[in-house]
Protein backbone atom coordinates (compact mmCIF):
# COMPACT_ATOMS: atom_id res chain seq x y z
CA UNK A 1 0.00 0.00 0.00
CA UNK A 2 1.33 3.43 -0.79
CA UNK A 3 2.41 5.84 2.07
CA UNK A 4 -0.54 7.96 2.53
CA UNK A 5 0.30 11.97 1.77
CA UNK A 6 -0.90 14.46 4.32
CA UNK A 7 -0.81 18.55 3.89
CA UNK A 8 1.27 20.24 6.23
CA UNK A 9 -1.52 23.00 6.77
CA UNK A 10 -3.63 19.74 7.82
CA UNK A 11 -3.93 20.65 11.84
CA UNK A 12 -3.22 17.61 12.55
CA UNK A 13 -0.06 16.42 10.50
CA UNK A 14 2.67 17.30 12.59
CA UNK A 15 1.49 15.23 15.72
CA UNK A 16 0.44 12.50 13.25
CA UNK A 17 3.95 12.12 11.89
CA UNK A 18 5.98 12.52 15.48
CA UNK A 19 4.06 9.95 16.83
CA UNK A 20 4.71 7.74 14.05
CA UNK A 21 8.88 8.93 14.36
CA UNK A 22 8.43 7.93 17.83
CA UNK A 23 6.96 4.71 17.16
CA UNK A 24 10.40 4.11 14.63
CA UNK A 25 8.06 4.37 11.84
CA UNK A 26 9.50 6.37 8.27
CA UNK A 27 8.12 9.79 7.52
CA UNK A 28 9.28 11.61 4.55
CA UNK A 29 9.38 15.71 5.17
CA UNK A 30 10.04 18.74 3.57
CA UNK A 31 13.24 20.28 3.85
CA UNK A 32 13.95 23.92 2.34
CA UNK A 33 16.45 21.90 0.59
CA UNK A 34 14.80 18.72 -0.73
CA UNK A 35 12.31 16.42 0.75
CA UNK A 36 14.16 14.40 3.52
CA UNK A 37 13.40 10.17 4.62
CA UNK A 38 13.00 11.21 8.69
CA UNK A 39 13.96 8.39 10.95
CA UNK A 40 14.80 8.57 15.48
CA UNK A 41 18.65 8.67 14.63
CA UNK A 42 18.93 6.63 17.82
CA UNK A 43 16.68 3.80 17.09
CA UNK A 44 19.06 1.23 15.04
CA UNK A 45 16.50 -0.52 13.58
CA UNK A 46 14.55 2.55 12.09
CA UNK A 47 18.00 3.50 10.63
CA UNK A 48 18.39 -0.40 8.89
CA UNK A 49 15.11 -0.19 7.42
CA UNK A 50 15.85 3.26 6.13
CA UNK A 51 19.01 2.22 4.65
CA UNK A 52 16.93 -0.69 3.13
CA UNK A 53 13.84 1.65 1.85
CA UNK A 54 16.45 3.55 -0.05
CA UNK A 55 18.41 0.88 -1.51
CA UNK A 56 21.59 2.85 0.07
CA UNK A 57 25.21 1.07 1.08
CA UNK A 58 25.33 1.53 5.04
CA UNK A 59 28.66 2.70 4.44
CA UNK A 60 27.34 5.78 3.42
CA UNK A 61 26.37 7.98 6.38
CA UNK A 62 23.08 10.17 7.79
CA UNK A 63 22.78 13.90 8.26
CA UNK A 64 21.08 14.30 11.78
CA UNK A 65 18.51 17.11 11.99
CA UNK A 66 18.10 18.88 14.86
CA UNK A 67 16.35 22.03 15.86
CA UNK A 68 19.40 24.06 16.85
CA UNK A 69 22.44 24.45 18.59
CA UNK A 70 21.53 22.59 21.94
CA UNK A 71 20.42 19.65 20.23
CA UNK A 72 23.29 19.44 18.06
CA UNK A 73 25.27 20.17 21.31
CA UNK A 74 23.96 16.49 22.39
CA UNK A 75 25.43 14.87 19.93
CA UNK A 76 28.88 16.69 18.57
CA UNK A 77 31.73 18.90 20.01
CA UNK A 78 31.52 22.35 18.53
CA UNK A 79 34.75 24.04 17.82
CA UNK A 80 34.68 28.16 17.73
CA UNK A 81 34.66 27.55 14.03
CA UNK A 82 31.79 25.67 13.78
CA UNK A 83 29.54 27.71 16.01
CA UNK A 84 30.60 31.16 14.12
CA UNK A 85 29.24 28.96 11.36
CA UNK A 86 25.91 27.45 13.27
CA UNK A 87 25.32 31.17 14.39
CA UNK A 88 25.92 32.56 10.74
CA UNK A 89 23.87 29.97 8.76
CA UNK A 90 21.46 28.28 10.89
CA UNK A 91 18.95 27.55 10.43
CA UNK A 92 19.73 26.67 6.77
CA UNK A 93 21.43 24.52 4.18
CA UNK A 94 24.65 24.18 5.82
CA UNK A 95 25.30 20.71 7.51
CA UNK A 96 28.55 20.56 9.29
CA UNK A 97 30.54 17.41 9.73
CA UNK A 98 31.96 17.48 13.22
CA UNK A 99 33.34 15.13 16.29
CA UNK A 100 31.33 12.86 17.78
CA UNK A 101 30.52 13.02 21.38
CA UNK A 102 31.25 9.65 23.38
CA UNK A 103 27.63 9.41 24.82
CA UNK A 104 25.78 11.09 21.70
CA UNK A 105 22.28 9.68 21.23
CA UNK A 106 22.68 8.28 17.79
CA UNK A 107 22.94 5.06 16.60
CA UNK A 108 25.93 3.83 15.27
CA UNK A 109 24.67 2.63 11.97
CA UNK A 110 23.59 6.40 11.58
CA UNK A 111 26.51 7.48 11.07
CA UNK A 112 28.97 4.30 9.70
CA UNK A 113 30.45 4.11 12.68
CA UNK A 114 32.56 7.05 12.17
CA UNK A 115 34.32 9.39 15.04
CA UNK A 116 32.37 12.21 13.40
CA UNK A 117 28.62 13.03 12.83
CA UNK A 118 26.92 15.19 10.18
CA UNK A 119 24.45 17.83 11.68
CA UNK A 120 22.21 19.97 9.85
CA UNK A 121 19.45 22.59 11.33
CA UNK A 122 16.64 23.03 8.25
CA UNK A 123 14.55 26.25 8.04
CA UNK A 124 11.27 24.72 6.72
CA UNK A 125 8.98 25.08 9.03
CA UNK A 126 7.50 22.04 8.78
CA UNK A 127 10.83 19.98 9.59
CA UNK A 128 11.65 22.43 12.47
CA UNK A 129 7.86 21.22 14.07
CA UNK A 130 8.49 17.95 13.57
CA UNK A 131 12.00 17.36 15.29
CA UNK A 132 10.54 19.54 17.48
CA UNK A 133 7.54 17.54 18.17
CA UNK A 134 9.54 14.49 18.71
CA UNK A 135 12.02 15.91 20.60
CA UNK A 136 14.97 13.86 19.14
CA UNK A 137 17.27 13.95 16.50
CA UNK A 138 15.98 12.71 13.25
CA UNK A 139 18.01 11.56 10.33
CA UNK A 140 16.94 11.97 7.03
CA UNK A 141 18.48 11.20 3.88
CA UNK A 142 17.01 12.67 0.52
CA UNK A 143 13.94 10.58 0.35
CA UNK A 144 14.85 9.00 -3.09
CA UNK A 145 16.33 5.25 -3.64
CA UNK A 146 19.97 5.71 -3.81
CA UNK A 147 21.30 6.75 -7.07
CA UNK A 148 18.41 8.61 -7.93
CA UNK A 149 17.54 12.39 -8.80
CA UNK A 150 16.68 13.94 -5.24
CA UNK A 151 13.06 15.19 -4.70
CA UNK A 152 11.40 18.56 -4.25
CA UNK A 153 7.72 17.73 -4.34
CA UNK A 154 5.70 14.89 -2.27
CA UNK A 155 4.80 13.62 -5.28
CA UNK A 156 8.46 12.42 -6.74
CA UNK A 157 8.92 11.17 -3.02
CA UNK A 158 5.89 8.99 -3.52
CA UNK A 159 6.98 7.48 -6.94
CA UNK A 160 10.25 6.49 -5.12
CA UNK A 161 9.34 5.17 -1.81
CA UNK A 162 5.77 5.29 -1.68
CA UNK A 163 5.34 1.57 -0.85
CA UNK A 164 8.24 1.80 1.36
CA UNK A 165 7.55 4.45 4.17
CA UNK A 166 4.93 5.26 6.58
CA UNK A 167 3.97 9.14 5.76
CA UNK A 168 4.88 11.51 3.52
CA UNK A 169 3.88 15.06 4.73
CA UNK A 170 3.44 17.38 1.87
CA UNK A 171 4.79 20.97 2.03
CA UNK A 172 4.61 21.76 -1.41
CA UNK A 173 7.62 22.69 -3.52
CA UNK A 174 10.98 22.97 -2.00
CA UNK A 175 12.65 26.68 -2.13
CA UNK A 176 16.06 25.85 -2.74
CA UNK A 177 16.16 22.68 -4.62
CA UNK A 178 19.40 21.34 -3.99
CA UNK A 179 20.79 19.47 -0.69
CA UNK A 180 22.63 21.62 1.88
CA UNK A 181 26.17 22.06 1.42
CA UNK A 182 28.22 19.42 3.54
CA UNK A 183 31.47 21.37 5.40
CA UNK A 184 33.81 19.40 7.65
CA UNK A 185 35.12 21.61 10.47
CA UNK A 186 38.49 19.81 12.63
CA UNK A 187 39.82 22.59 14.37
CA UNK A 188 40.50 25.85 12.54
CA UNK A 189 40.06 24.09 9.20
CA UNK A 190 36.77 23.62 7.05
CA UNK A 191 36.70 21.48 4.42
CA UNK A 192 34.34 21.18 1.81
CA UNK A 193 32.83 17.75 1.03
CA UNK A 194 29.70 18.35 -0.96
CA UNK A 195 28.74 21.87 -2.70
CA UNK A 196 25.09 22.74 -2.01
CA UNK A 197 22.60 25.48 -1.91
CA UNK A 198 24.31 27.50 -0.13
CA UNK A 199 26.86 28.88 -2.00
CA UNK A 200 30.63 28.63 -1.23
CA UNK A 201 31.79 32.25 -1.20
CA UNK A 202 29.16 32.98 1.28
CA UNK A 203 30.81 29.98 3.75
CA UNK A 204 33.94 31.49 2.84
CA UNK A 205 33.31 34.99 3.77
CA UNK A 206 33.45 33.71 7.58
CA UNK A 207 35.84 30.48 7.09
CA UNK A 208 38.52 31.63 4.91
CA UNK A 209 39.38 29.48 1.54
CA UNK A 210 37.81 25.94 2.18
CA UNK A 211 40.00 22.96 1.54
CA UNK A 212 39.01 20.19 -0.84
CA UNK A 213 37.11 17.07 0.28
CA UNK A 214 40.65 14.50 -1.04
CA UNK A 215 43.52 16.89 0.20
CA UNK A 216 45.74 14.72 2.00
CA UNK A 217 44.88 15.60 5.74
CA UNK A 218 40.84 16.35 4.78
CA UNK A 219 38.16 14.43 5.86
CA UNK A 220 36.82 11.66 3.74
CA UNK A 221 33.03 12.02 2.37
CA UNK A 222 32.72 8.65 2.06
CA UNK A 223 29.07 9.24 0.41
CA UNK A 224 29.84 10.62 -2.72
CA UNK A 225 29.66 8.14 -5.16
CA UNK A 226 30.46 9.21 -8.68
CA UNK A 227 27.32 8.44 -10.45
CA UNK A 228 24.25 9.66 -8.45
CA UNK A 229 21.25 12.11 -9.15
CA UNK A 230 21.11 10.11 -12.37
CA UNK A 231 17.70 10.31 -14.36
CA UNK A 232 16.65 7.16 -16.37
CA UNK A 233 18.21 8.80 -19.40
CA UNK A 234 21.47 9.02 -20.46
CA UNK A 235 22.51 12.79 -20.02
CA UNK A 236 25.19 15.45 -21.88
CA UNK A 237 27.05 18.40 -20.66
CA UNK A 238 27.67 21.33 -21.92
CA UNK A 239 25.35 21.04 -24.78
CA UNK A 240 24.37 24.26 -27.28
CA UNK A 241 21.86 22.27 -29.16
CA UNK A 242 19.46 19.46 -29.15
CA UNK A 243 21.13 16.29 -30.91
CA UNK A 244 18.94 13.81 -32.68
CA UNK A 245 16.93 12.01 -30.33
CA UNK A 246 17.65 14.34 -27.50
CA UNK A 247 15.95 16.66 -25.52
CA UNK A 248 17.43 20.02 -24.09
CA UNK A 249 17.68 21.42 -20.73
CA UNK A 250 18.48 24.82 -21.37
CA UNK A 251 19.73 28.10 -19.34
CA UNK A 252 19.71 31.71 -20.20
CA UNK A 253 19.71 32.38 -23.93
CA UNK A 254 19.84 28.43 -24.79
CA UNK A 255 15.87 27.83 -24.37
CA UNK A 256 15.90 24.27 -24.71
CA UNK A 257 12.85 22.16 -23.79
CA UNK A 258 12.73 23.41 -20.42
CA UNK A 259 14.87 26.32 -19.46
CA UNK A 260 16.17 26.51 -15.88
CA UNK A 261 16.00 30.28 -16.14
CA UNK A 262 15.99 32.24 -18.95
CA UNK A 263 17.11 34.94 -16.67
CA UNK A 264 20.31 33.22 -15.71
CA UNK A 265 19.40 33.38 -12.23
CA UNK A 266 21.50 30.64 -10.37
CA UNK A 267 19.14 30.50 -7.29
CA UNK A 268 16.25 29.89 -9.74
CA UNK A 269 18.02 27.24 -11.85
CA UNK A 270 18.69 25.42 -8.70
CA UNK A 271 15.28 25.54 -7.61
CA UNK A 272 14.14 24.01 -11.09
CA UNK A 273 17.35 21.67 -11.83
CA UNK A 274 15.32 18.19 -9.91
CA UNK A 275 12.21 18.37 -11.19
CA UNK A 276 13.16 19.89 -15.02
CA UNK A 277 15.22 16.48 -14.99
CA UNK A 278 12.43 14.19 -14.10
CA UNK A 279 10.11 16.21 -16.53
CA UNK A 280 12.31 15.62 -19.25
CA UNK A 281 12.92 11.82 -17.99
CA UNK A 282 9.33 11.20 -18.61
CA UNK A 283 8.88 12.87 -21.83
CA UNK A 284 11.17 9.56 -22.42
CA UNK A 285 14.27 10.85 -24.86
CA UNK A 286 16.84 8.26 -24.39
CA UNK A 287 19.39 11.21 -23.61
CA UNK A 288 18.95 14.86 -21.87
CA UNK A 289 21.57 17.31 -23.30
CA UNK A 290 22.24 20.20 -20.79
CA UNK A 291 23.03 23.47 -21.43
CA UNK A 292 26.48 25.08 -19.95
CA UNK A 293 25.95 26.55 -16.51
CA UNK A 294 28.60 29.05 -15.00
CA UNK A 295 30.09 27.44 -11.94
CA UNK A 296 30.21 30.81 -9.19
CA UNK A 297 27.72 30.57 -6.68
CA UNK A 298 25.11 27.98 -6.58
CA UNK A 299 26.04 27.03 -10.22
CA UNK A 300 29.26 25.02 -8.07
CA UNK A 301 26.41 22.29 -7.27
CA UNK A 302 24.45 22.72 -10.05
CA UNK A 303 27.26 21.40 -12.25
CA UNK A 304 28.63 19.00 -9.35
CA UNK A 305 25.13 17.56 -9.50
CA UNK A 306 24.86 17.41 -13.07
CA UNK A 307 28.39 15.67 -13.55
CA UNK A 308 27.44 12.83 -11.40
CA UNK A 309 23.95 12.45 -13.34
CA UNK A 310 26.19 12.13 -16.25
CA UNK A 311 28.73 9.86 -14.62
CA UNK A 312 28.67 6.18 -16.28
CA UNK A 313 26.48 4.58 -14.28
CA UNK A 314 28.22 0.76 -13.74
CA UNK A 315 30.58 2.83 -11.70
CA UNK A 316 28.26 2.94 -8.64
O1 LIG B 1 19.83 18.99 2.17
C1 LIG B 1 20.18 17.90 2.66
O2 LIG B 1 21.27 17.74 3.20
C2 LIG B 1 19.17 16.75 2.57
C3 LIG B 1 17.93 17.14 3.38
C4 LIG B 1 16.91 16.04 3.43
O3 LIG B 1 18.29 17.56 4.66
N1 LIG B 1 19.76 15.53 3.05
C5 LIG B 1 20.72 14.87 2.34
O4 LIG B 1 21.15 13.69 2.92
O5 LIG B 1 21.13 15.27 1.28
P1 LIG B 1 21.97 12.60 2.13
O6 LIG B 1 22.02 11.42 3.06
O7 LIG B 1 21.39 12.37 0.80
O8 LIG B 1 23.42 13.19 2.02
C6 LIG B 1 24.28 13.23 3.16
C7 LIG B 1 25.71 13.48 2.74
C8 LIG B 1 26.31 12.26 2.08
O9 LIG B 1 27.16 12.69 1.02
C9 LIG B 1 27.11 11.63 3.22
O10 LIG B 1 28.17 10.82 2.78
C10 LIG B 1 27.60 12.85 3.94
O11 LIG B 1 26.51 13.74 3.91
N2 LIG B 1 27.91 12.54 5.36
C11 LIG B 1 27.05 12.21 6.34
N3 LIG B 1 27.71 11.95 7.50
C12 LIG B 1 29.02 12.14 7.25
C13 LIG B 1 30.21 12.04 8.04
N4 LIG B 1 30.17 11.70 9.33
N5 LIG B 1 31.39 12.31 7.44
C14 LIG B 1 31.44 12.69 6.13
N6 LIG B 1 30.36 12.80 5.33
C15 LIG B 1 29.16 12.53 5.88
MG1 LIG C 1 20.90 11.98 -1.40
Amino acid sequence: MSATILPVSDPNAIDRAAEILRGGGLVAMPTETVYGLAGDAGNGQTVARLYAAKGRPSFNPLIAHVTGVAMAQRLVEIPPLARKLMDTFWPGPLTLVLPKREDAPISDLANAGLDTVAIRCPAHTAARALIEAVDRPLVAPSANPSGAVSPTRAAHVAEGLGEKIDLILDGGECPVGLESAVVAVTGETATLLRPGGLARERIEAVTGPLHAAGESDAPASPGMLKSHYAPGAAVRLNATEAGAGELLLGFGTIEGDINLSPAGDLGEAAARLFSALRELDARGAPTIAVAPIPGHGLGEAINDRLRRAAAPRDTQ
